[in-house]
């Protein structure tokens, strides 16, 4: 069967819109029209007619897509067109013939940068088959909050739906012996005990906090104080930042700044997840000088106390060692390094990336890593 790879235009909006819908069911609500547009026609980043996706067609029947979500990428003093690769799929009956290495490929040739941070095992495979490169590892940190049964239910049927066997187990012990209401008295007592060993006090800064609608020029001028900490960072202006986190649809987001006499120190993002999330608080981003230790400690103290008793826990993820010494001090605790991958075909660029010493910023705001409902 001879499967074609080109790239789309805007004359196969619906006929991808129809592949979306096909490819993942259910899910496919939440991924067009709204975010489809946000993503990659009322992206202010990219300034091309076609549109940021390739597509694998047999004669005239879309069968598999990879995009690109184009994203401003500092590298030392210059801006580069990136783009993060979201929604790779291929439909079931067309997999195991090559086409998601050739989708990797066409896709990875167009942007300065063509980079990811999570992904499923088998696009990592495949982008490391065709030479991605890995970047430093994002680790990813968690304060447990405090666990609930109904929460206990839900994560045992989420991480066993793989396995009926146990799934059946488990329910008969729940339904019976209530192994939810014990498993969950346990986690809260062992958080208690936690916190109370890691005991962690919070600081009485002179930051004053408020949340914002919008981010505006306050933003630029802390991103030009302090944009040269780092050699490798998605540009954090104004622009990008109400692109990412204000406009984007299906992610209610709050913003907040941090101020000390009408001087503009930092920002954080968060998001409150649901039940489906297990009401787990997501801290997307966090800036700030990278030394300023007092407005890193002040921002995450304030979005321990925003997210309050209503989650069952906190995470965030960064690459800055600043960030990850407040966090442990803040009682979280690390749960795993991932491991991002990039493939760019400028020599220059890849020299600048692959630097041993050369500090990159990335955090849960960049890629798409943040989704609801999440994977
Ligand atoms: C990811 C996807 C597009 C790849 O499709 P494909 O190109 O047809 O790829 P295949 O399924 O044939 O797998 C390609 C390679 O990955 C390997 N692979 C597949 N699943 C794997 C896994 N879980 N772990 C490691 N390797 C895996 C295969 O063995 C194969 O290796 P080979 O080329 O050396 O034989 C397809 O599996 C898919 O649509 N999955 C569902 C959506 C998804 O998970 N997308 C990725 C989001 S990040």
């Amino acid at each position: 069967m001879a499967v074609n790879i080109r790239q789309a235009d805007k004359k196969d909006q619906l006929r991808l819109w129809d592949f979306v819908q096909t490819a993942y069911g259910k899910r496919s609500q939440h991924k067009v029209p709204d975010r489809w547009l946000w993503e990659f026609t009322n992206n202010p980043f990219l300034d091309e007619e076609k549109l940021p996706i390739f597509i694998a067609e047999d004669g005239d029947k879309i069968v598999g897509q990879t995009c690109g979500m184009y994203v401003p990428l500092k590298i030392k003093n210059k801006k580069y067109k990136a783009a993060w690769g979201v929604d790779f799929i291929i439909l079931p009956e067309y997999r195991g013939l090559g086409l998601g290495p050739r989708l990797q490929q066409a896709m990875g040739a167009c942007p300065d940068i063509f980079f990811s941070i999570v992904m499923a095992h088998s696009a990592r495979y495949i982008k490391k088959k065709i030479g991605h490169k890995p970047a430093p590892a994002v680790t990813v940190y968690r304060k447990f909050v405090k666990s609930s049964p109904d929460i206990i239910l839900l994560y045992l049927s989420k991480r066993l739906r793989k396995y009926p066997l146990l799934q059946e187990i488990t329910r008969i012990a729940c339904t019976y012996f209530q192994m939810h209401l014990f498993l969950s008295y346990f986690i809260n007592l062992s958080i208690l005990v936690y916190n109370k060993i890691n005991r962690c006090g919070f600081p009485d800064f002179k930051h004053l906090i408020s949340e914002i609608e919008l981010f505006d020029d306050r933003i630029n001028v802390l991103w030009n104080r302090t944009c040269n900490q780092y050699d490798i960072i998605v540009s954090r202006e104004k622009q990008y930042l109400n692109w990412k986190f204000v406009q984007q649809p299906n992610l209610p987001y709050k913003k907040f700044i941090a101020l000390i006499n009408n001087d503009i120190k930092g920002y954080v993002v968060l998001r409150k997840g649901g039940l489906d999330e297990l009401y787990k608080g997501h801290i997307i981003d966090l800036y700030c000088q990278r030394n300023d230790h007092n407005t890193i400690l002040s921002l995450l103290s304030f979005a321990i106390n925003w997210f309050g008793n209503n989650v069952s826990s906190i995470e965030c993820a960064t690459t800055v060692h600043e960030y990850r010494q407040a966090l442990q001090k803040l009682g979280f605790i690390m749960m795993e390094h991932i491991e991002p991958l990039y493939f760019t075909n400028q020599p220059h660029i890849a020299e600048m990336l692959s630097d041993k010493h050369a500090e990159w910023f990335l955090a849960k705001g960049d890629d798409d890593w943040d989704q609801h409902p999440p994977i």
